[in-house]
């Protein structure tokens, strides 16, 4: 039996809907609270036990690989000052997963960035964890190995999202393989009219090395970019493909408003910020709703 020990971690994306903050600094290091979210990613993959990660950063984001990089100067400074709750912290960044990196020189599409894994990857399956897409606990990728585990085939993760959003999203249309469990007929990425449902995928897959054939063959799609649907559309003609029903939330941080979902809700898990955080979401709630006292008060 094949176990899932790869991840691959695409991250080398534009991020042209959070410019011009994402001019230097890539998305997928703005912070939930104290962490970036490419790090609350590779600690997902690491509770899930996967055991290697490959990171696909982009020409220009050479901060992600600095981020997991030792930093000498900076661990004697904090061992210097007794600043030890910290400091392993930081000793334990590059820890969790061994991480290798790889560089996309152009942001082809995710389909690409994933075919920069082929020699990752080998011949083993592997997760794929979408670099801007954030799990909270208890939907993270651990569910997606057990499918894996025990149909040893393809698995997607979906969630249904509002019939008004879905030309946003890769969407798939299958018929029911047991419970939260979509056996995949379709795949559409981006749909901009007749959207086979509104079951869309949520940035999380287990894949096999035969789609690496396909992906290289895989012409652009939606966008202008090679599109990863395309080529799980393709690989689902051929062999029985999966979609599994997550449950949580999962923000996409990419996202203006997604990236303020997972920091609030980051926020509410931290265990020094939650009580103060919820007092003052309570206040500004209450001003949400009526500004005038604002000015009234
Ligand atoms: P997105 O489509 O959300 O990222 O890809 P993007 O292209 O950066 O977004 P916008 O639309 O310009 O704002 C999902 C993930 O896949 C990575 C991204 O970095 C992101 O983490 N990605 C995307 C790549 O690694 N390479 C690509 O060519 C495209």
């Amino acid at each position: 039996m094949n176990k899932v020990k790869k991840a691959v971690i695409p991250a080398a994306g534009r991020g042209t809907r959070f410019l011009p903050a994402s001019k230097a600094v890539p998305k997928e290091l703005f912070p939930l609270v104290d962490k970036p979210v490419i790090q609350c990613i590779v600690e997902e993959a690491a509770a899930a036990g996967i055991e290697e990660a490959l990171i696909v950063t982009g020409a220009r984001k050479e901060a992600i690989a600095r981020h997991f990089a030792r930093d000498p100067l900076l661990e004697a400074a904090l061992r210097r000052d007794n600043k030890t709750e910290v400091l392993e912290t930081i000793e334990r960044l590059g820890r969790t997963v061994k991480l290798r990196f790889a560089v996309q020189h152009q942001p082809l599409g995710l389909g690409h960035a994933v075919w920069c894994a082929r020699d990752f990857a080998g011949h083993e399956p592997f997760a794929v964890l979408l670099g801007d897409m954030v799990c909270e606990p208890g939907s993270d990728i651990g569910s997606l190995l057990e499918v894996y585990r025990e149909k040893q085939a393809p698995v997607i993760a979906v969630q249904p999202v509002e019939w008004s959003e879905v030309g946003k999203y890769g969407i798939v249309k299958g018929k029911s393989a047991g419970e939260r469990l979509v056996a995949v007929e379709e795949l559409v990425e981006k749909p901009k009219s007749e959207p086979p449902s509104n079951l869309a995928i949520m940035g999380r897959y287990v894949l096999e090395p035969d789609v690496f054939p396909i992906l290289a063959r895989q012409k652009t799609g939606a966008g202008g970019e090679i599109q990863l649907t395309d080529a799980l559309q393709e690989l689902a003609r051929r062999r029985r493909v999966y979609a599994l029903s997550f449950e949580g939330n999962i923000r996409d941080a990419g996202d203006k408003l997604g990236y303020l979902q997972a920091v609030v809700g980051e926020a509410l898990r931290h265990p020094d910020l939650k009580g103060p955080f919820a007092d003052f979401l309570r206040q500004a709630a209450a001003l949400a709703q009526d500004p005038q006292g604002r000015e009234s008060s």
